[in-house]
């Protein structure tokens, strides 16, 4: 199978299915609303939709617990909806990127079932089972979303390693009956034609539960080895890991493409610049853009030749990033340009996620009730019990809780913003300036700065290929870069603050010619709040 590597100049869209399109109108988005909105996506310019979990699941996360891998979930429709997309899709040169959760299942998933049934059940071994100490757990591993890992079945008396909720109980990755049971599905997968996988928590797979090790495990890069010739090795297919461990030398063995692991993987080193080190996302703390410059920096030129990075600002899991680094006040649109600009001229594979590109911003609540995420709630229930003040718990939501993504997307200004005439899962935020209508009607809102910025890509070679340098601007707030290719240069440079700065390059650029801004054509040596702008020079 040739290899093209096609997603090297492709922007990708992540669609988080429950929240984009309700077409029946029972309040929760589906796959025949994502169908419908197809020409939207190609107008913008994306080439893959990377799909949150449509598969059966009984939502404890989500549909990040899957109890039939090779089944829609009712609430999305039918595998008939699926093929249909697919199809689509492909008409408009669209990919459809599954998200691939083979870390765990539900603990609905028929294997968990006869799983319970005891240690002579052959899928008994398809989890993670140890016996108890004196009657307590087996170890202190705790689980991603608070509390212990482990869960004990009294019938058994065994306990279950879930590094999530209970309802998902990780899988065992020393099995290779059940590797091949994974491989098999995923070839179902790909033989439907899709256009590769999002490998959901994939750096846990390796885990040496005994030995404390969930994260980057021994085994891990054997066992991707293994997946990718028994799977998508076989087609032109890209595939993202989403690996929360990952450092610069990590990602090299991930995405080395002589390794024949994986395209990329999401690191998360610039996410966790917003929170106090050593403590959790919830302790917040006043992003330095020098730092974030500093982590960029350190990622472009490290995976230089050696991998290949993917850039994002959003996904399912964060903030929206105009409420996080930008301003959803007075500058929102501007802002939104800025930290597009920022991002886009770098080397990587581009994510969007729904919504970014019309600005939409967080959903600030103001009590516990009005969340749905698990993650929110389970650190709710444990701070409240540790005394936390219910002010103090609900900053830490309102900034970071995972929900703040989720409410719907944007389409119109009418009832539910265009999303459903149902009474939609999460309630809409306010549509009446932010929704795609209005966008589109524009042309300078931050869509067309989007739209720009992928079109600009696929031109623009340095940008695929170019070498990544800093440039100092003598101003902590400024921020700038410059990629070359051979003698073509682009320089980026943004204001990364809501004032007026100064700032001053060791030797003033030659304009060849103005690539995009979000003021005006114009160099001088003041930027205006959140002014960014990407130059050709000489
Ligand atoms: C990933 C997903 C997240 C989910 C978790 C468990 O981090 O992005 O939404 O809760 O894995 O599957
Ligand atoms: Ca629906």
């Amino acid at each position: 199978m040739k290899k093209t590597n096609w997603w090297k100049n492709a922007v990708f869209y992540q669609i988080y299915p429950r929240s984009f399109q309700d077409t029946n109108n029972d309040g929760i988005g589906d796959l025949p609303g994502i169908t419908q909105r197809l020409d939207y996506l190609a107008f913008l310019g994306v080439e893959a939709l990377w799909l949150s979990p449509v598969y059966a699941s009984p939502n404890d996360d989500n549909g990040y617990d899957i109890s039939d891998y090779q089944k829609i979930g009712s609430e999305y429709g039918s595998m008939q909806d699926m093929d249909e997309l697919i199809a689509k899709a492909q008409e408009k040169n669209i990919k459809i990127i599954m998200d691939l959760v083979v870390n765990h299942t539900s603990d609905e998933h028929p294997w968990f079932q006869a799983a319970l049934a005891g240690p002579e059940n052959p899928y008994h071994d398809f989890y993670v089972w140890r016996k108890g100490i004196d009657g307590q757990v087996p170890n202190e591993l705790l689980s991603n979303f608070g509390g212990s890992a482990w869960s004990y079945v009294p019938a058994l008396d065994e306990y279950y390693l879930h590094l999530h909720s209970k309802k998902q109980p990780d899988l065992n990755w020393e099995n290779p009956k059940m590797r091949q049971a994974i491989y098999q599905m995923m070839n179902f997968w790909l033989a439907k034609g899709i256009g590769g996988f999002r490998l959901d928590v994939i750096d846990l797979i390796g885990k040496e539960p005994d030995q404390l090790i969930t994260k980057n495990g021994p085994k891990l890069h054997e066992l991707l080895q293994e997946m990718n010739q028994a799977t998508f090795g076989n087609y032109d297919v890209v595939t993202v890991g989403e690996t929360w461990g990952a450092t610069p030398e990590i990602a090299q063995l991930y995405s080395d493409e002589q390794r024949e692991e994986l395209s990329m993987v999401f690191q998360f080193e610039h996410i966790n610049l917003d929170k106090q080190a050593g403590q959790r996302k919830w302790d917040l703390k006043a992003l330095e853009p020098q730092e974030l410059h500093a982590v960029f920096s350190k990622w472009q030129t490290e995976l230089a030749g050696k991998g290949w990075n993917s850039l994002f600002w959003n996904n399912h899991d964060l903030p929206r990033i105009i409420s996080r680094w930008g301003n959803d006040q007075e500058y929102r649109e501007l802002s939104g340009k800025m930290l597009a600009i920022y991002l886009h001229f770098m080397q990587g594979t581009p994510y969007i996620y729904q919504g970014e590109e019309i600005g939409m911003i967080n959903y600030p609540v103001t009590d516990i009730a009005e969340v749905d995420d698990i993650e929110s709630r389970r650190m709710y229930a444990e701070r409240s019990a540790a005394g936390y003040s219910k002010e103090e718990m609900l900053t830490s939501i309102n900034a970071k809780g995972r929900d703040n993504a989720r409410h719907p997307m944007q389409w119109n200004d009418g009832p539910n913003a265009g999303f459903s005439q149902g009474t939609p899962w999460l309630p809409v935020g306010d549509s009446s300036e932010i929704n795609v209508d209005a966008a589109l009607a524009d042309k300078h809102s931050l869509f067309y700065t989007y739209k720009r910025l992928i079109e600009l890509r696929k031109k623009e070679t340095t940008i695929i290929d170019g070498d990544y340098q800093v440039i100092e601007t003598n101003n902590p707030l400024v921020l700038a870069y410059q990629r070359q290719l051979g003698s073509d240069k682009i320089l980026v440079v943004v204001n990364f603050s809501k004032e007026v700065q100064s700032y001053q390059f060791i030797e003033n650029p030659q304009i060849k010619a103005w690539l995009i801004t979000n003021y005006q054509e114009q160099l001088t040596n003041q930027l205006q709040p959140y002014e960014a702008f990407a130059l050709k020079i000489l």
